[in-house]
Order: C-alpha cells, then sequence, then structure tokens
C-alpha cells in the first residue's frame, strides 16, 4: 500500500511510529523552578553528535496545566537542564507507569517509587539504579510544524555507567537487556548482538 499523511492511512491505527523501530526510550527527569522532580518515557530520543557529544529528544502534544506543552519541557525551558536515564528491561514496568497524564506536581520518582540520585554536574534528579544516564545541559529547544510538537537538544556534561555494566572496558549492553519501543503498545529487548567490521577497517 501507499499513502500520504496528509490524506490518511485508513488502517485502524496510525503506522507511523512501527515503521521508525525500534527506537531506544530515553527516560528524562528533569526539576522545576518550584523544586518538584520529574520523570518520563521519550522514545523520540537519540544521541546526535559526539564532540561535543549530545542527544535530542521530541515532545508531542501538550498537558491541560502546562502552557502547550508536557512537564518536561516546561521544566527543562525553566532550569535548562535534564538528565537521559537507559531503560533496561528490569524497569519497564516502573517506566511505564511514569507516563501516565500525571499533573505538573506529581513526582512519578515517588509514584513508581524509584530511587533518586543527585546529578554531579547540574540541579537534577537521576534513576539511581538505571544502567547509565546522562547529565544535560540544554542548548535549543526548537519548534517543529504542528501544534505543540517541540525538539529539545542537550549537550551531555556527566555521564554515569553502572559498575557491573562495564565487561573488559567495554560498556556491555547485554549486561541490563535495553528495552525498545516499537509501535502501538509494542516493546523488544536487546538480548544478543554481534558486530561487523566496515570496509577499510
Ligand atoms: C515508551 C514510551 C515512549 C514515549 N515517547 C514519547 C515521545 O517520544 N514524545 C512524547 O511527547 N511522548 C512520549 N511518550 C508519552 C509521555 O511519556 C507522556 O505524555 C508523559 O505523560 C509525559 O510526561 P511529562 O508531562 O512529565 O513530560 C512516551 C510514552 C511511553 C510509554
Amino acid at each position: 500500500m501507499f499513502y500520504r499523511p496528509s490524506d490518511g492511512h485508513g488502517l485502524p491505527h496510525n503506522p507511523f511510529n512501527a515503521i521508525v523501530t525500534p527506537r531506544p526510550i530515553g527516560w528524562i527527569s528533569t526539576h522545576g523552578s518550584d523544586g518538584s522532580d520529574n520523570l518520563a518515557p521519550y522514545s523520540f530520543f537519540n544521541g546526535v553528535a559526539y564532540v561535543p557529544p549530545q542527544v535530542m529528544f521530541a515532545s508531542t502534544g501538550s498537558k491541560d496545566d502546562r502552557d502547550g506543552t508536557k512537564d518536561s519541557v516546561a521544566n527543562i525551558r525553566e532550569t535548562g537542564v535534564f538528565c537521559v536515564n537507559v531503560v533496561e528491561h528490569a524497569m519497564k514496568d516502573v517506566m511505564n507507569q511514569t507516563s501516565g497524564p500525571w499533573d505538573a506536581e506529581t513526582d512519578e520518582f515517588d509514584l513508581a517509587k524509584i530511587e533518586k540520585a543527585a546529578c554531579s554536574e547540574i540541579d537534577c534528579a537521576r534513576v539511581a539504579a538505571t544502567p547509565a544516564a546522562l547529565e544535560c545541559r540544554m542548548t535549543q529547544i526548537v519548534q517543529i510544524e504542528g501544534a505543540a510538537n517541540f525538539v529539545v537538544f542537550g549537550e551531555v556534561v556527566g555521564v554515569h555507567l553502572r559498575d557491573d555494566c562495564i565487561v573488559d572496558g567495554i560498556f556491555d549492553v547485554l549486561r541490563y537487556n535495553p528495552l525498545t519501543r516499537l509501535g502501538y503498545r509494542d516493546y523488544s529487548v536487546i538480548r544478543d548482538k554481534f558486530s561487523l567490521n566496515r570496509p577499510g577497517e
């Protein structure tokens, strides 16, 4: 089949987010100017540069008690910082709990009983047990086409790696089994890997 998104897809559910898969999940922790902590998953997330290391995530849609966006973007606008926590398979249910449409005052760490740790370089909480956390200073928030669509870019200024995930000098994802997002309500988990040398290497 072929469809133009502007004409509609004619399927029971939009296939778009099943096509761009699997996606890593950035579990974004932020801190509001009122002192509250916030945690929510974003799968429109990726790394975008090595030097300096930079990441992005995209927020689509808004919540009634926020000015045209969601808590995460609103907090980053206020404080200029965020932390990306990596989600391992064992954290799938608590991660999912933090994705509810909770009001701005809700601390999702408390709601889902997730232990916090303090970030080192920024004033923000992180998930204590996460395999890896990237402390980020926001560099740009770009509004893109459509209502309430924002892309947040950040420079990574601090990196936490869980010691048990470092094997022979490699950050070994098989030690924690990353959770990835497919389309609809589907997920997958990384349980094996292989290597390829590039031509000329
Ligand atoms: C696995 C997963 C991935 C998600 N990815 C996104 C995303 O990339 N962008 C987005 O706007 N919402 C995404 N959501 C929905 C948000 O997590 C949800 O709207 C949440 O309430 C936002 O929280 P906040 O207002 O505290 O930022 C995702 C939800 C789940 C469960």
